[in-house]
């Protein structure tokens, strides 16, 4: 696991933007992996400005959300899905057929599933992640073994607590669906984001705590290439 500590949010945003944008250049078709929540969404900004100004383009390339509440509205602004749209999908040029999400709403979610994996083909090129305060990697959860699938899951308690910050009112979803451990753990590039004091604790965990399948985030150790993007206070504790 590479650790890259910076001083400062902007140059988080600014290293993490500038390395997206070569890793574009030099794979137009790449298939990234992105997360939601509040994490990305400064790096985000900096791909769309950098959109903007024409140094990247997103023409060639294929976007997977990497996870999905189940029980809230198609328009919540909450869904995973809309987060991504409103931070970046809607203000890039990712053809819209080429921007892939979960159906929550959908009857049969194995299927939706297993579409999702046959869509994902060969595998993600690069994946970006947050971290859960409980380690959790998209919405696999803490018990989440590498090998998880691309599934179904029922939230921990601190997930569906956590995700009320999304929310504009207080029906807190309570299941989702995601992109498995054993897809993540696969992907040629991962690089997991933290920023902010309260990711410190988890952060350390990751890198010096046991490496268990309870705290999902610390299996990327295996990963023989995967980036920590941490900025002075989530890297606080290490
Ligand atoms: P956050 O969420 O970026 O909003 O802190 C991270 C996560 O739960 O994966």
């Amino acid at each position: 696991m590479h650790i890259f500590r910076f001083d400062s949010l902007e140059s988080w945003i600014k290293t993490a933007a500038s390395l997206w944008r070569d890793r574009l250049r030099v794979r137009p078709r790449l298939k990234t992996c992105l997360t939601s929540g509040h994490t990305p969404n400064p790096l985000y900004a900096a791909m769309v400005a950098g959109h903007r100004q024409n140094l990247v383009s997103f023409r060639d390339t294929e976007l997977f959300a990497l996870d999905e509440f189940g029980g809230l509205a198609p328009d919540d602004p909450g869904r995973c899905a809309n987060m991504l749209r409103h931070h970046l999908v809607d203000h890039i040029d990712v053809p819209p057929n080429r921007f892939h999400t979960f159906d929550p709403d959908a009857p049969d979610l194995d299927q939706i599933c297993h579409d999702f994996d046959l869509a994902i083909g060969s595998g993600f090129d690069l994946t970006l992640l947050g971290i859960g305060l409980n380690g959790h990697l998209g919405m696999n959860e803490p018990g989440s073994p590498a090998d998880s699938p691309t599934r179904r899951v029922e939230l921990h308690p601190q997930t569906v607590v956590s995700a009320a910050k999304y929310l504009t009112h207080t029906q807190a979803p309570t299941w989702g669906l995601t992109v498995g451990m054993k897809r993540l753990l696969a992907s040629e590039e991962v690089w997991l984001l933290a920023t902010g004091p309260a990711k410190a604790d988890v952060v350390r965990q990751i890198v010096h705590g046991n490496l268990t399948p309870d705290l999902p985030a610390s299996l990327l150790r295996h990963h023989r290439n995967c980036s920590l993007f941490l900025d002075d206070a989530a890297a606080a504790q290490l």
